[in-house]
């Protein structure tokens, strides 16, 4: 998991670009979309010290895609919130590569960053999504459901659900 290279576009736009990838988004991402997601990305790494890494595979393919931590930017349940993210190429789907990445992205968060929790949400329809949350530790908390505020009233992928880690007596969200 590292910091992103000018070499990670033309791939990072290939899956972008990719219907698969973005079944469960309202549209597929052109290059300069992609580009400028890159430069966002970036500009979350330099206010924050965090953000999507670019995820590159030990002896092997040196960019499959982004896990990592992202501000909201909307409120779920009435309060700002961090997520967990994750999009890879669908070549390297299968490996386990977006479970230890988000693991890592998450204890990151908790015991570097110190962060106080970090949520995932996803269409439940992405059920690939919701397995990594499941995964890693996350629960299902359906009184945090929400319609994505940028989907269209209507859409069917405007419904979303929500994990989150257990909560612990210290009243802490983290992982066990
Ligand atoms: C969501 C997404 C990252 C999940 O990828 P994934 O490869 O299914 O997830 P993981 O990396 O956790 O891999 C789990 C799979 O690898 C297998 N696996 C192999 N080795 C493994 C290991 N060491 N650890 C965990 N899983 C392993 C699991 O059995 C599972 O296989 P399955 O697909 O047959 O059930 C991927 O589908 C994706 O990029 N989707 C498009 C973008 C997207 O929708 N992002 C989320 C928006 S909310």
């Amino acid at each position: 998991m590292r910091r992103w290279r000018d070499e990670d576009l033309d791939p990072f736009a290939a899956l972008n670009a990719d219907p698969a990838v973005m079944e469960h988004f309202q549209k597929v991402m052109t290059r300069e979309e992609s580009a400028g997601f890159i430069d966002r990305i970036e500009a979350e790494f330099e206010e924050c010290g965090w953000g999507f890494w670019a995820v590159e595979v030990e002896d092997g393919a040196p960019f499959i895609g982004f896990v990592g931590l992202h501000r909201v930017p909307f409120q779920v349940k009435s309060s700002t919130a961090i997520e967990v993210g994750w999009r890879l190429a669908q070549e390297h789907w299968g490996h386990g590569y977006a479970t230890e990445a988000a693991e890592r992205a998450v204890r990151f968060g908790y015991d570097e960053a110190g962060l106080l929790e970090i949520l995932s949400f996803t269409n439940p329809a992405n059920v690939r999504s919701w397995k990594v949350m499941e995964r890693i530790g996350m629960v299902r908390d359906p009184s945090s459901n929400f319609e994505h505020p940028n989907v269209p009233v209507g859409h069917h992928l405007r419904d979303h659900i929500v994990y989150r880690f257990p909560e612990r007596p210290d009243g802490l969200r983290r992982p066990n």
